[in-house]
């Protein structure tokens, strides 16, 4: 049946309160947490680094899905796997060597996640696809949450869910209930990370639920 999941971004959260915010969306019925890791470098803003994501680790079970902004992603690696990852998407556009990226994130035995910026074709990351857990086809340009969500990078989507029926395919920036979800499960997503749609509704779990709705049916 549909291996669709839901992950709260928690950037959009009270980062002061990082663990009682991760467990107010598990509670919800989130499948997996989204952590942003911004660099300030490969994206015009900081958020958090290993030593925060290995605090958290202590307070949560929760699959974490590590997004890695970050210009060097080879440096991070192994902090990141010892700070509990389990998955570590790495953009396509942050390394010259992506083969060896990730070798060395399986090494440490975390999931592959391979991320797209807007401007970066969906053909680009297709001869990755055999080695990767899954595509991340940003529908925002990366740096901060509660921006618009680019309906454009829809066909992206379409492409890759044609050509690799049964590959995890996430999205990211702007999905929410309604329209912005709806073209995302119709184009083929299925893990669907959102922000502030989840974090600042009255009612998560409803948003959660209706998300997951929109995807499965
Ligand atoms: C943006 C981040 C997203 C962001 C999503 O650079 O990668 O994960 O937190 O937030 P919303 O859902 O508010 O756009
Ligand atoms: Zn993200």
């Amino acid at each position: 049946k549909c291996n669709c999941r839901i992950g709260p971004s928690v950037l959009a959260s009270d980062m002061s309160c990082l663990a009682s915010e991760t467990q107010r969306v598990v509670d919800a019925g989130a499948d997996y947490v989204h952590l942003d890791v911004m660099d300030g470098h490969f994206v015009p803003n900081i958020t958090m680094g290993a030593p925060v994501i290995k605090c958290l680790r202590k307070h949560s079970k929760a699959f974490f899905d590590l997004h890695m902004m970050v210009s060097k992603p080879e440096q991070w690696v192994d902090d990141m796997a010892d700070a509990g990852g389990d998955q570590f998407t790495f953009h396509l556009e942050s390394t010259a060597d992506p083969m060896a990226l990730i070798r060395q994130i399986r090494a440490k035995n975390m999931k592959v996640g391979v991320a797209i910026k807007p401007n970066t074709p969906a053909e680009s990351v297709e001869y990755l696809v055999p080695h990767v857990d899954m595509v991340l086809v940003m529908t925002v340009e990366p740096g901060f949450g509660g921006q618009k969500f680019m309906a454009h990078m829809m066909p992206k989507v379409e492409h890759l869910r044609t050509k690799f029926p049964e590959m995890d395919i996430e999205v990211d920036g702007g999905v929410g209930v309604g329209a912005t979800i709806d073209a995302c499960a119709k184009a083929g997503a299925n893990m669907i990370v959102a922000g502030s749609s989840v974090y600042n509704a009255a009612d998560p779990a409803a948003v959660i639920r209706q998300l997951r709705e929109s995807v499965e049916r």
